[in-house]
């Protein structure tokens, strides 16, 4: 079965699918992104990812390419068409189409949109948490935008390659005073000695994950004991265990920083247990 791509009004094949040389997002990577998880055929937290394309697209003052009931639709389409029962969605908006120029384009001009769906393998994503991953530290080097969930991933591509160079899978950026600010495309997590979570507040230098959200939300029914505030590497490094979140990874046990070895080199128990929990707190919405 080959796979379908939506491109702004239309079902493609995704070998075909294209935009044009001039879209806004090509060029001057003017536009926003939601990245979704499929569960079991459900898609997860789909009301709070297109929050937060709302607030994204209003920060940039890029209009909705269609009503949100209509890429609600659009989701569920390809990710049907493609037959995807445990994977990802991705969503694309850009402000559209224009002869090159950095102001805004003229009015008339639609923001461009772009839905892809593909499947993987919960399997191995099983083995990896239990395995646990190595992250590496890299100094920040993003814009002080990071809670718009821009397009504009090239420091994230540095950082994350950085990472992937010294056989890790993430990277964590250290602001300039030293604290742990997020992963290159997931959010922070230590557990203290004392078994207190940690992860920095939303306020700012960080993407208000939607994985972060829900299990701050698990975190609190189970009772944890949790703290939003900023931590240093070295806390990290004398902390019980760590792990990060994403839509991508769920709770991801980190076994590593740098050249540190967290808590007995083993995933832990917290990260685990709110790992094998994540689904119950999620809103699931059939596809
Ligand atoms: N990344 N921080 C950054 C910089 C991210 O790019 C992401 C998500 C997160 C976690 O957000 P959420 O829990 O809403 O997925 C935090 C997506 C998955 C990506 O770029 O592929």
């Amino acid at each position: 079965m080959s796979r379908i791509a939506y491109v702004n009004g239309q079902y493609v094949r995704h070998a075909d699918a294209a935009v044009h040389v001039e879209d806004r997002g090509y060029q001057f990577a003017d536009g926003v992104y939601e990245v979704c998880e499929i569960w079991k055929g459900k898609i997860v937290d789909m009301p709070r990812h297109l929050d937060r394309l709302n607030r994204s697209l209003s920060e940039l003052r890029i209009d909705w390419p269609m009503a949100r009931s209509a890429v609600e639709f659009v989701l569920r389409q390809v990710i049907r068409r493609n037959r995807v029962r445990d994977g990802l969605v991705y969503i694309q908006v850009t402000r559209g189409v224009s002869r090159r120029d950095h102001y805004f384009p003229p009015e008339d001009v639609a923001p461009s949109i772009v839905v892809t769906a593909r499947a993987t393998s919960p399997d191995a994503a099983r083995k990896q948490a239990e395995q646990g991953i190595s992250v590496f530290s890299y100094p920040e080097n993003r814009w002080p935008r990071v809670d718009i969930k821009t397009i504009a991933l090239l420091p994230n591509v540095l950082a994350k390659q950085n990472a992937k160079e010294q056989g890790g899978k993430e990277a964590w950026y250290l602001d300039a005073d030293g604290f742990v600010t997020e992963g290159g495309s997931t959010n922070a997590w230590i557990v203290t000695k004392e078994g207190v979570l940690v992860t920095r507040p939303a306020e700012s230098g960080i993407l208000r994950g939607i994985t972060r959200a829900v299990v701050l939300d698990l975190v609190q029914k189970e009772g944890l004991t949790f703290e939003e505030r900023p931590f240093t590497l070295e806390e990290a490094f004398g902390a019980k265990e760590a792990f990060v979140t994403a839509a991508s990874t769920l709770v991801m046990p980190v076994t590593r920083v740098d050249d540190k070895i967290i808590g007995n080199g083993h995933p832990g128990s917290v990260a685990t247990r709110l790992r094998d929990l994540f689904h119950t707190a999620t809103d699931l919405k059939a596809v």
